[in-house]
């Protein structure tokens, strides 16, 4: 899944202007707060682990990562989720929420148990996979600069969560050979609707400013 030339093409502008850029990574950890939200919310608690604890708990402080960074770039403006400190927020919600909804309806047939397993399962699948991918991008564009390594570090842990749970969908899925092709293409559709957004908006803030 490697990123299209167009998120490539928005990155490199992006990292060119500070308070582009703080809007770029505040995007970013408002997608980071949602996905931590979203495994908070998504499982009963009688099945919550301690892996599963652990990675809304890393979730959470990609977002809180990113969003220093904003600050650091930006200035105390970007301390929130306001709409003019990011971009396309409703497009990146819509993302989130269409593949949860998309891949809960692939599900429908199993009890509600079973499918919020499989849910998140394929759902962080998709994501980590292209977090890994944006952030991969990203890194590649920031050169020497010192948020860097900061990048390489949760990079590594999007790599930690990708092998749990590849090994979490190999168990509980029999079916994952045939299933993951077809959510590939689905999320492939919505991170191009995503994409496509950001980069109309990016393009409007840059003709005015
Ligand atoms: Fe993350
Ligand atoms: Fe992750």
């Amino acid at each position: 899944m490697k990123s299209d030339d167009r998120l490539a093409a928005v990155i490199a502008v992006v990292v060119k202007d500070d308070r582009v850029h703080a809007r770029f990574l505040n995007t970013f950890s408002f997608l980071e707060y949602i996905g931590f939200r979203k495994i908070v919310k998504s499982q009963r608690a009688e099945i919550v682990t301690r892996t599963l604890l652990t990675h809304a708990l890393e979730e959470c402080r990609h977002a809180l990562l990113l969003k220093k960074l904003a600050v650091k770039l930006g200035g105390r403006d970007f301390d929130f989720y306001r709409v003019e400190t990011m971009f396309c927020p409703e497009a990146a919600k819509t993302y989130f929420q269409e593949l949860d909804h998309q891949c809960d309806a692939k599900f429908a047939q199993l009890d509600d148990l079973e499918r919020s397993k499989l849910v998140y399962l394929y759902v962080t699948w998709l994501i980590e996979r292209r977090a890994l991918d944006v952030y991969g991008c990203y890194k590649d564009n920031l050169g020497g600069s010192d948020l860097a390594p900061r990048v390489n570090a949760l990079l590594a842990e999007e790599v930690g969560h990708l092998c749990a749970v590849e090994a979490g969908i190999a168990a509980g899925d029999p079916q994952h050979a045939a299933r993951s092709a077809q959510f590939e293409a689905l999320e492939a559709a919505l991170y191009r609707d995503f994409v496509g957004a950001m980069a109309r908006e990016i393009a409007i803030h840059r003709a005015e400013a």
